[in-house]
């Protein structure tokens, strides 16, 4: 008979019984569930609700069925899920004092519990792979301080920047996605257990001894909240799609940025792949698979969402399959940010191409308004001139410092032979002090800063 058959009289039909199980996939957490049990039991004793004896052997029991997952002795097919499956093996173990540990206990606090355990350890492992992709970053950003490149803005060339000052907006944007998951945190480590079914226990638990058990800071407020609650998992959830969203932008630059057409960097070639047609291609595919995931992260946070949307209170069989889509964004998103890294790593910067890019398209004519602007010329009228004089240069064919001072002045008196100097690229980088802007001097103290930030 089924651990909870006692009202029924027929056996669960064998299509629907394939159906309910959740063994395939929640045998992942079955260290979680025998860390919760452990300390459940430990509780039941302190409470004088099983004796010590009872725990002492329930304990035992428990830790030998986890040593015997690991070893391979025990294995699941067609239990109804991992939960049911250890009380089982429990039972075969030590008989019928099994039966008290589930006293004060359903499986909706029990799930609670387990998939919260599991995403706390995971979130630290997440929290860790972010801060070597930064170092990662970092690392990049030091040796190739002083590298020019073009800046874009519609994919145009806007202004030069620093190769460096480029790469570091990704190390705020996972800074961002670090605090994210931290603020995520402390909203997963709160207690269900002890919330029973929906309704709490008249029993003597003791809630707060379990939360110090197992080391949660807070325990829920609301016993029916506490096993319906699933927004831990759509905040980590939304927390992965961004950092994923984050990896696909950096991959679309790299895919880019390694086309001949570009030809800023090489990109290692352990990191990609060869066509099994064309013998001379060299492909990105791991920046390309990077930014494919993103679309299925992405899914698996639509399927959550749209899994809790309408469900009533409390538990619902329907969240079940949240696990689903937990597992599958933490070990793609785990993945992901660990392959990039590496990935990261082998790329060389080709500093002659993105120096000679950089001087494409007229991108000093920003700074010459600004020339203009400390002459005092309004910054409307400077805007025109230098519109005016961009103009005459395409007609002429000429960069603009291929232009005469008289060519210059022509459009503004201001102008004066120390124009020239404004105009190198090194000095127009360098001359953006404002904080926040693409002067060396200033990557250099953000890179310090950051090393700060990442500890
Ligand atoms: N396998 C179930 C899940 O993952 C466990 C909880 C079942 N609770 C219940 N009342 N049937 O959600």
């Amino acid at each position: 008979m089924k651990l909870w058959g006692g009202r029924f009289k027929k056996e669960t039909h064998p299509e629907a019984e394939k159906f309910l199980s959740s063994i395939s996939f929640d045998q992942r957490l079955y260290a979680e569930d025998i860390e919760g049990s452990i300390a459940h039991a430990k509780m039941l004793a302190f409470a004088g609700i099983v004796s010590e004896q009872e725990k002492d052997s329930i304990v035992k029991g428990l830790e030998e069925i986890k040593e015997e997952i690991e070893k391979g002795k025990i294995r699941f097919s067609d239990e109804e899920d991992i939960h049911l499956a250890i009380e089982e093996h429990l039972t075969q173990k030590i008989g019928e004092t099994a039966g008290k540990l589930h006293t004060a206990r359903s499986r909706n606090d029990q799930v609670a519990l387990d998939t919260r355990l599991f995403l706390r350890r995971e979130i630290k492992e997440i929290l860790k792979l972010l801060g070597s992709l930064q170092e990662t970053i970092l690392e990049k950003a030091s040796k190739n301080i002083e590298v020019i490149m073009p800046g874009f803005t519609h994919l145009q060339h806007a202004q030069p920047i620093l190769f460096s000052h480029h790469i570091l907006a990704y190390f705020y944007m996972l800074e961002r996605d670090k605090k994210r998951l931290e603020g995520c945190l402390e909203r997963v480590n709160i207690l269900p257990l002890g919330a029973g079914a929906i309704a709490g226990s008249s029993l003597p638990i003791d809630r707060e001894y379990l939360a110090r058990l197992l080391d949660f800071p807070k325990v829920s407020a609301n016993s029916v909240d506490a096993v319906s609650d699933r927004d831990f998992m759509v905040e980590f959830i939304s927390g992965a799609a961004m950092i994923a969203m984050h990896l696909s932008r950096f991959s679309e630059e790299i895919i880019l940025w390694s086309t001949s057409e570009f030809g800023f960097i090489s990109i290692g070639e352990e990191f990609c792949t060869g066509s099994s047609l064309m013998p001379q291609k060299k492909n990105p595919d791991v920046a390309e698979v990077v930014r494919g995931k993103t679309g299925r992260i992405y899914g698996d946070l639509i399927n959550i969402l749209v899994l809790l949307k309408g469900l009533p209170l409390a538990y619902n069989r329907d969240m079940q399959d949240d696990k689903i889509s937990l597992f599958d964004s933490v070990d793609n998103i785990k993945e992901t940010l660990s392959v990039f890294s590496e990935m990261l790593k082998t790329i060389e910067v080709k500093k002659e191409k993105m120096l000679a890019e950089a001087g494409r398209g007229y991108p000093i004519a920003a700074d010459l308004a600004e020339y203009l602007v400390k002459k005092d010329i309004p910054f409307r009228e400077a805007h025109i001139s230098v519109g005016k004089l961009v103009q005459f240069a395409e007609e002429k064919e000429k960069t603009l410092e291929e232009l005469t001072l008289d060519e210059l002045k022509a459009f503004c008196y201001k102008f004066e032979a120390d124009v020239y100097e404004a105009m190198k690229l090194k000095a127009s980088v360098d001359s953006k002090k404002s904080f926040g802007g693409t002067a060396t001097e200033n990557v250099k103290k953000a890179i310090e800063e950051a090393r700060k930030l990442i500890g």
